[in-house]
């Protein structure tokens, strides 16, 4: 198979979103949601991503930084999907291979849906291949249209779309294999003939056709995926439907989740099996959980947090940017904050770690086997020694904790 790179457009602002923030940088449940589509690309071995941006291109550009397989396109001028192409002129007009073309505000789209687009593309040795959607409410998306043997003929514009054609339910959901040649011949005969006067990529389905080239479009793409985001609206349809994919590969790798509907879980987040995790409890970020651990119910887990096996946490349990060995209770009110909690230590109802002292965050370390009674605060910076036992409502500082007896 000819290497394959991928074109990521990304270069719009957002009216309907009415925001100031690039739109691919608005999160779904805790990741912008290009990092979805990049993710996606990679799954199926894509190692070159050109992706289109200008609307707050800086901003996406740092965000992310780290990425090597990120080749920065500026589009300057919003001139249209394809004009967003024409910009990868100078990289890709010499390309041998074939070139995806995906919206970097789809995050819901499936690796797996790509493997099928690439894989109808290779057999049917087409010029371009589109995966296309069913929808029920097709409202504002590119209308498939297809002549009597059900070959593809085009895609209309939702605001191009005569009363017949409203009536179409196939949607195209932007995501396209093109022959990368092909691609940039059929680019440049594009013209902005249309409502909103803009350069249409969808354009080049219909000038491939009209010069006798082959184009395939396969219905390989469930609703759920293709829901592009330009809306607040959307935003949090998109969200909901991630949220329960997050849950169902939880659930499928042995975690309960008593209450799906009322537990928020982010993407990066990893559970171990035999874990359960209560009503209302919510996961953002880099959180790490292992086996045998009760979570919640309303319980707020923050980047950064690691427990070990068998650990309990309870109501209004708030953990940040901390290490809690096998066997921590925290089962009411507690704060745990830049803090590395040993063995079997159990933290009473109302303790909390003082982590900010105004300034700058601090660290504590409660060695193993320690006890914190109900209502301690913990000013940090703070070392408690393996099996100290501090009482119900004691201040403990750096001084005091010198005083404190061991466990019984
Ligand atoms: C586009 C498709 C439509 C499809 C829908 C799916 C066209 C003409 N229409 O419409 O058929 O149903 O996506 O979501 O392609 N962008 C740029 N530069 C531009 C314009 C857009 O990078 O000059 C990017 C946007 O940031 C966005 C993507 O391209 O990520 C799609 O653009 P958008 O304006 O949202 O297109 P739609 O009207 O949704
Ligand atoms: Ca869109």
């Amino acid at each position: 198979m000819a290497e394959t790179v991928a074109i990521i457009l990304a270069a719009g602002g957002s009216t309907r979103m009415n925001t100031q923030l690039a739109k691919v940088l608005h999160e779904v449940c805790g990741r912008p949601m290009l990092a979805y589509v990049l993710q996606a690309c990679r799954k199926v071995g894509i190692k070159r991503m050109y992706v289109v941006v200008g609307f707050s291109a800086a901003q996406v550009e740092s965000r992310f930084a780290d990425a090597d397989d990120i080749v920065w396109v500026r589009q300057d001028q919003q001139l249209g999907t394809a004009h967003a192409v024409m910009c990868c002129r100078e990289h890709l007009q010499d390309f041998e291979g074939q070139t995806l073309i995906l919206c970097g505000d789809g995050p819901l789209l499936r690796s797996q849906t790509l493997r099928t687009l690439m894989d109808k593309h290779e057999a049917g040795q087409s010029a371009a291949t589109l995966a296309t959607a069913v929808l029920d409410d097709p409202t504002g998306y590119g209308r498939i249209v297809r002549d009597a043997y059900g070959n593809i003929q085009g895609i209309v514009e939702h605001l191009d779309c005569t009363p017949e054609q409203l009536e179409i339910k196939e949607t195209n959901p932007s995501n396209y294999l093109f022959n990368n040649k092909r691609l940039f011949e059929a680019i440049d005969n594009i013209k902005p003939d249309n409502v909103k006067k803009e350069y249409y990529l969808t354009d080049a389905i219909s000038g491939l056709i009209s010069t006798g080239h082959k184009v395939e479009a396969i219905t390989a793409m469930q609703p759920d995926e293709a829901v592009g985001i330009n809306s607040r609206a959307q935003l949090s349809e998109a969200s909901k439907i991630m949220q329960r994919r997050i849950q169902a590969r939880l659930m499928d790798n042995g975690v309960t989740i008593v209450d799906p509907g009322n537990t928020w879980i982010d993407a990066r987040a990893q559970i171990g099996q035999d874990t359960v995790i209560e009503p209302f409890t919510y996961i953002h970020g880099e959180v790490k959980i292992g086996q045998g651990c009760r979570i919640g119910p309303f319980a707020y887990l923050r980047d950064g947090t690691v427990l070990d096996r068998d650990v309990v946490l309870g109501v209004y349990t708030e953990v940040k940017n901390s290490t809690l060995a096998e066997g921590v209770r925290a089962r009411h009110l507690s704060f745990i904050g830049d803090t590395t909690v040993g063995r079997n230590v159990n933290i009473g109802a109302g303790s909390i770690t003082a982590n900010f002292d105004g300034e700058k965050v601090n660290r504590t370390s409660i060695g193993d086997n320690c006890y914190v009674g109900s209502g301690a605060v913990l000013i940090a910076p703070l070392e408690l020694t393996e099996g100290s036992n501090v009482g119900a409502g004691t201040v403990v500082s750096k001084e005091s904790a010198k005083e404190l007896g061991k466990k019984a």
